[in-house]
């Protein structure tokens, strides 16, 4: 049965785990739902792990239609939430609805999801009002990586950690369904997972979340360019993939494949006719 926001509501209500990895194709996609995850993230580190981008700052809206039409083409039951693109909900709050519109009339998401606190609260309530399920994220948003001044722990002194927990606060008072806490110290996180009532999806924010969250290729071994601490390898398939690519190349060029059973038969008579 598809999964739908309804799910997490349930989910934090009962205190059950919730599962979201990312997924940028059909194929993958498929792959996840059929594993049981509760839902897929089109992330816009789709510019960094599929686009070979060094950040997120340059994925377009025609990037996020495109991979997240195909993803939800394979999520039969997964719910698919795909990220508003740097400078798609920024600008203005009748940009974030109409780019949020089109994340679901053309790249067919369940939900949207964005990058901020309070200061994108009336975007968060305008696109919650026109009918769109919004998830929120705070804490590292990669989006704002130069204002950051880098990719850092966020919410470590006094000031950072309430500004955190007002912000959490704010995008659930303005509608959001889930917050995305990335990069956040474990103790706090699970003091906002506690004061909240709509669920935290954890990224590198430790197990007191409701949630977790992780880029598939990450936990995949296959993306090599940088590993985050909170990053587990739950397999190594960029080696297995090596391996096969290595196979294939070496058995082509020494003639050992293919071989007859990947051939196609033809009667001898048509072949005489041809010479
Ligand atoms: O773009 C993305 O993959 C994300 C996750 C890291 C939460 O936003």
């Amino acid at each position: 049965m598809k999964k739908t926001v309804t799910t997490f509501a349930k989910a934090k209500a009962e205190g059950e785990k919730l599962t979201m990895l990312t997924a940028y194709d059909y194929s993958t996609a498929k792959l996840i739902d059929a594993s049981g995850v509760d839902s897929i993230l089109v992330g816009d580190s789709l510019g960094n792990v599929m686009l070979g981008y060094e950040d997120t700052l340059s994925v377009t809206m025609e990037d996020m239609i495109h991979h997240g039409a195909a993803v939800a083409r394979g999520a039969k039951e997964a719910l698919v939430v795909i990220d508003m693109p740097f400078m798609s909900y920024q600008t203005s709050v009748y940009d974030a609805v109409v780019n949020a519109g089109r994340l679901m009339k053309e790249g067919r998401g369940q939900a949207v999801k964005l990058e901020g606190g309070k200061e994108v609260c009336p975007q968060i309530k305008a696109i919650t009002e026109a009918g769109i399920p919004v998830c929120a994220h705070i804490g590292l948003t990669p989006q704002s990586i130069n204002a950051f001044g880098g990719f850092k722990v966020q919410g470590k002194d006094e000031a950072a950690a309430k500004k955190l927990i007002e912000d959490a606060l704010a995008v659930q008072e303005a509608g959001a369904f889930a917050v995305v806490l990335e990069c956040v110290p474990e103790k706090l996180a699970t003091i906002v997972t506690e004061k909240l009532n709509i669920p935290t999806i954890g990224i590198g924010a430790g197990a007191g979340c409701d949630g977790q969250v992780l880029v598939y290729a990450d936990m995949l071994g296959m993306f090599s360019d940088f590993t985050p601490k909170f990053v587990k390898r739950f397999a190594e398939t960029g080696n297995i993939m090596t391996e096969a690519f290595k196979a294939y190349n070496k058995e082509v060029k020494e003639g050992t494949y293919p071989t007859k059973e990947h051939t196609y038969a033809i009667s001898d008579d048509v072949i005489e006719k041809l010479y």
